[in-house]
């Protein structure tokens, strides 16, 4: 099935449910996923094939977050619909985090890995937390925290 097969439209409560089952799929962070904030990807029968948020801080910053693609429905485009559709709306900055290996994925769309010295205290606080429990996992990868400024 071709991406454009694919409809992207704003979430509604009933969705709520379908969103928390595809991230715990993915296994991805479960936290902070209310269905307001979240754009999704349906397929023709209305189900849901993939799903992306942009979540406010406290602090004032915006984190695009929550990007998932249900397996079955990988490679089509339909996670570069989503970010492109999220980033067109929202203002600069937009940061994110995600797992070293992904650093090339986020880099199309113009997100730059930042360097320590660069980090917000809550990103400063989020990655030594995520590296050392990454770390004890016996893991190769860390968290890298992105960001999009133009
Ligand atoms: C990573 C993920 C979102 C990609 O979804 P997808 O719909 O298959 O991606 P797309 O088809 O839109 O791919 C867009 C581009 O990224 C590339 N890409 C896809 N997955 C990639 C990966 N894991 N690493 C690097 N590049 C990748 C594609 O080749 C494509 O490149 P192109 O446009 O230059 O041809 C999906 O595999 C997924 O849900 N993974 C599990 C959850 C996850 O890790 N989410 C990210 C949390 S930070």
């Amino acid at each position: 099935m071709p991406s454009d097969s694919f409809t992207l439209r704003p979430a509604t409560a009933s969705d709520e449910a379908d969103i928390k089952t595809l991230i715990k799929l993915v296994r991805i962070n479960p936290m902070d996923l209310d269905w307001r904030r979240f754009l999704l990807a349906s397929t023709p029968d209305g189900g849901l094939a993939a799903c992306a948020q942009i979540k406010p801080h406290a602090d004032g910053t915006r984190e695009l977050a929550s990007l998932a693609v249900s397996p079955a429905w990988r490679g089509r485009g339909l996670a570069r619909r989503l970010v492109e559709a999220l980033i067109a709306r929202e203002a600069r900055p937009i940061y994110l985090t995600c797992r070293s290996g992904l650093e090339s994925f986020y880099q199309k769309f113009g997100f730059r890995a930042l360097e320590k010295d660069e980090l917000t205290p809550y990103y400063r606080r989020l990655q030594k937390l995520a590296n050392t429990m990454m770390k004890l996992g016996g893991g190769a990868e860390t968290l890298s925290v992105m960001r999009l400024d133009e």
